[in-house]
């Protein structure tokens, strides 16, 4: 890997007045560091020599091998295509056994989606009409669904502007006598601050179910993403890190509550076996074999996908936090471990001669890295849910008109149009990990020194 010498420490001795003030507005330039700006530098937007010639061009998804196409055919010829007995030899069973172990808990059910998961959740916590459920507008609108589904309403929170995050001190001003569930959601392999969320739910004695759809295996102080709730909940659609086309996991520690869930997706049988018939309520949310055979052979493939990104996610990371003017985005604990599907890192353009993150980062994808983008942190989800048509099709809906007053459901309108979603006047760099990150560490060098040096030679994109 060439060396640009664009290190912190180079940058806080050759700044005597340190980060503050001119010195940091004039940015990174040559004159800093001396004549090293060759002509090998020239930056490939300008024309110059890219890092890559030939484009880095990570794989393209979903990948699978002869593995999954044998999962496949097996259950074909098997001719057990529909699985409910919950004895070992189920292909469903084998895979929640291994994500039960995966995220250290003792039950793991699978479901036809993670929206299912969700809906089992709140199903079985007892979640129903006239009630309030708590979470983020900025979310994928299932999460949304799922309450307005069992009739209840979405009391929607503003996010934290610089995460994207639910704001956990808003979840608190928000409990009613009429909540009944909160669903924090954790967004793109970052977790939310569900500590603090917890800490308020165990104060109110309000069950939590976890929306980790999008963050398989992302961790808060040791501990994954989906366990600190009552229930947990992961999506395994073609676009996460762990697919089967369509599917959904939930999981939990409480046995009781997990085997009514077991139990719902299951038309009411008892996962257990012990009680006989349909002895619980119930629908049908099952998995097929089909799911389950391409889910336990994704799982292996899953594993070692998810050490690489992790591996090299950490790497670039840490690289290019060495660059004055790139951080690490926040995250609620020191002890968080993302899941690298995706890398966002704040950027200050005070250190960059004021080029804005879009102009940065079209920079480095000229270097042959299309795996970066730049620009104003924005709202995961844009206006919010909140803002959806189908919000006031449920609310002039038969079973709202009747389990809510006129008076409550005018205030909720009221409140809906009152909120806005939080904006923050930052920039960040974004880089695609679910693919990018798969590469090798020669890639992963390769893309610290396009960084590298688009951020020295900045001063030719102003
Ligand atoms: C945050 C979030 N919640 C819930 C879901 C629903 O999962 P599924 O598509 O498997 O039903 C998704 C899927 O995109 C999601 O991103």
């Amino acid at each position: 890997m060439k060396k640009y010498p664009l290190t912190r420490r180079s940058f806080i001795k050759k700044t005597s007045a340190g980060l503050a003030g001119a010195a940091l507005t004039a940015g990174v330039s040559s004159s800093l560091y001396g004549n090293i700006v060759k002509k090998s530098s020239a930056l490939a937007i300008l024309g110059g020599k890219p890092v890559r010639e030939k484009r880095y061009t990570p794989p393209s998804w979903p990948i699978y091998d002869e593995t999954d196409e044998k999962a496949l055919i097996d259950v074909l010829k098997g001719g057990r295509w529909s699985e409910y007995n919950k004895t070992p030899s189920e292909l469903t069973v084998q895979y929640e056994e291994k994500w039960a172990k995966a995220n250290n808990v003792p039950y793991a059910f699978m479901t036809n989606a993670g929206t299912n998961a969700l809906f089992t959740s709140l199903q079985v916590l007892d979640v129903g009409p006239g009630d309030e459920v708590i979470t983020t507008t900025s979310t994928f609108i299932a999460t949304i669904n799922v309450i307005f589904d069992i009739h209840a309403l979405p009391i929607f929170v503003n996010i934290d502007p610089e995460t994207g995050l639910i704001d956990p001190d808003l979840v608190e001003e928000a409990i009613t006598e009429d909540t009944k569930a909160i669903i924090p959601v954790h967004l793109g392999g970052f977790p939310c601050d569900i500590v603090k969320i917890m800490s308020i739910a165990n104060k109110y004695n309000i069950p939590v179910v976890e929306d980790a759809c999008q963050s398989h295996l992302a961790e808060v102080d040791g501990k994954k993403v989906g366990t600190f709730g009552a229930t947990g909940c992961f999506s395994h659609q073609a676009g996460k890190p762990l697919i089967c086309g369509e599917g959904g996991t939930l999981i939990g520690s409480d046995e009781e509550l997990m085997r009514r869930c077991g139990a719902f997706i299951n038309n009411g049988r008892d996962p257990q076996r012990k009680l006989r018939g349909s002895p619980y309520p119930g629908s049908n949310y099952r998995a097929s074999a089909f799911q389950a055979a391409v889910l336990l052979s994704q799982f292996e493939h899953f594993v070692k996908q998810h050490e690489t990104r992790t591996r090299n996610g950490q790497y670039i990371e840490e690289k290019l936090t060495e660059i004055p003017g790139i951080k690490k985005a926040k995250t609620y604990s020191e002890n968080t471990k993302i899941t690298h599907i995706s890398l966002r890192l704040d950027y200050n353009k005070e250190y960059f001669k004021n080029v804005p993150a879009s102009k940065f980062a079209e920079a480095v994808r000229a270097e042959g890295f299309p795996i970066i983008s730049g620009g104003q942190i924005r709202p995961p989800y844009g206006e919010g849910m909140h803002k959806e048509a189908m919000v006031e099709e449920h609310l002039n809906s038969r079973p709202f008109q009747s389990s809510f007053s006129k008076a409550r459901l005018r205030k909720y309108r009221e409140s809906l149009q009152s909120l806005v979603v939080n904006r923050i006047e930052k920039e960040r760099l974004s880089l695609r990990g679910k693919m990018g990150f798969l590469g090798t560490k020669k890639d992963m060098d390769d893309i610290i020194e396009a960084v590298q040096k688009v951020a020295e030679n900045v001063d030719k994109l102003t």
